[in-house]
């Protein structure tokens, strides 16, 4: 596996490389679900890169940059070993050079849910992305249906501008209890742990539900509220019922498919989780 520190050094590997090319971006912190992007990748693809980033700009100033779990050694030894033929690992300065001023913004879309909670956070990470996929020109590149609305950014950003690009969603990998595989859980104590298994719990009554018949998009909100409040370590930031595309809130009764997501605070951890209801 190829590391590259330079874009002049990326780009010599990545010229020797077979398409089509796959890419997985990355802020660090591998665990299993980045590891089963990795391994879609590479099953359709004839190469793969990732790029190793710890962007700062999609980090809000009270938000956890300064301790966010990643290793960059364990992080390139689990590429390594997962078939990555080249990985971007830069400098901050090599992605954000003296001078910066270009700002990505998606308009509407990225602006609710997490975007209204975490102002910039998406404008972070357009900027990012788009200047990854420009640095990489891979064929595809991987994202997680975990980070639901990141994909959809993305999704629209890259059809907004015509990149040559298709974006393959990947499933949310979960550990056996149900909690969605997250860098973050990393900091959640084993009681934590347990109040963070309602997330999955909620979706999935909502989701029993939903199968069941129900369709007013209020209760279905609500048996996932009702199993977060039953949590007192549990804040919840939002649940939302929304379009599956658009993401705009739902009312009344829910015909086709519906995007339900929710963030919540467990103690000091922010997580959040989803599921597509249809
Ligand atoms: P990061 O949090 O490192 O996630 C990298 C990719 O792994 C994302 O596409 C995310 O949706 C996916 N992922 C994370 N947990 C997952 C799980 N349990 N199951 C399936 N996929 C999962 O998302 C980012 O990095 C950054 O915003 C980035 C796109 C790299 C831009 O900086």
């Amino acid at each position: 596996m190829d590391i590259a520190r330079t874009i002049g050094t990326f780009r010599e590997a990545r010229a020797t490389l077979l398409p089509p090319v796959g890419l997985f971006p990355t802020l660090g912190g591998i665990h299993a679900g980045h590891l089963a992007l990795v391994d879609q990748a590479r099953d359709e693809c004839a190469s793969v890169i990732s790029t190793l980033f710890l962007n700062p700009a999609q980090f809000g100033e009270d938000e956890d940059l300064d301790r966010y779990p990643a290793n960059e050694s364990e992080d390139l030894s689990s590429l390594e070993k997962h078939g990555v033929d080249l990985v971007l690992a830069p400098p901050s300065n090599l992605i954000y050079p003296k001078g910066f001023s270009t700002n990505v913004h998606v308009r509407g879309i990225s602006d609710r849910l997490e975007g209204d909670r975490r102002p910039g956070h998406f404008d972070g990470v357009t900027t990012v992305v788009l200047k990854l996929l420009n640095i990489t020109t891979p064929d595809r590149a991987y994202f997680g249906e975990k980070d639901a609305q990141q994909l959809r950014v993305i999704r629209r950003m890259v059809r907004d501008l015509d990149l040559p690009i298709e974006i393959v969603a990947c499933a949310t990998v979960r550990d056996p209890d149900g909690l969605a595989l997250s860098s973050r859980n990393a900091y959640l104590s084993a009681e934590e742990r347990t109040a963070a298994l309602s997330l999955s719990r909620g979706l999935q009554l909502a989701n029993d539900a939903f199968i069941a018949g129900e369709r007013d998009a209020n209760r279905l909100r609500n048996l996932v509220r009702l199993e977060l409040e039953a949590e007192s370590l549990i804040q919840i930031d939002y649940i939302s019922l929304a379009d599956e595309e658009t993401l705009n809130e739902l009312d009344g009764e829910l015909f086709g498919k519906g995007l339900l997501s929710l963030a919540v605070h467990v103690r000091e951890t922010r997580l959040i989780d989803n599921v597509t209801l249809g």
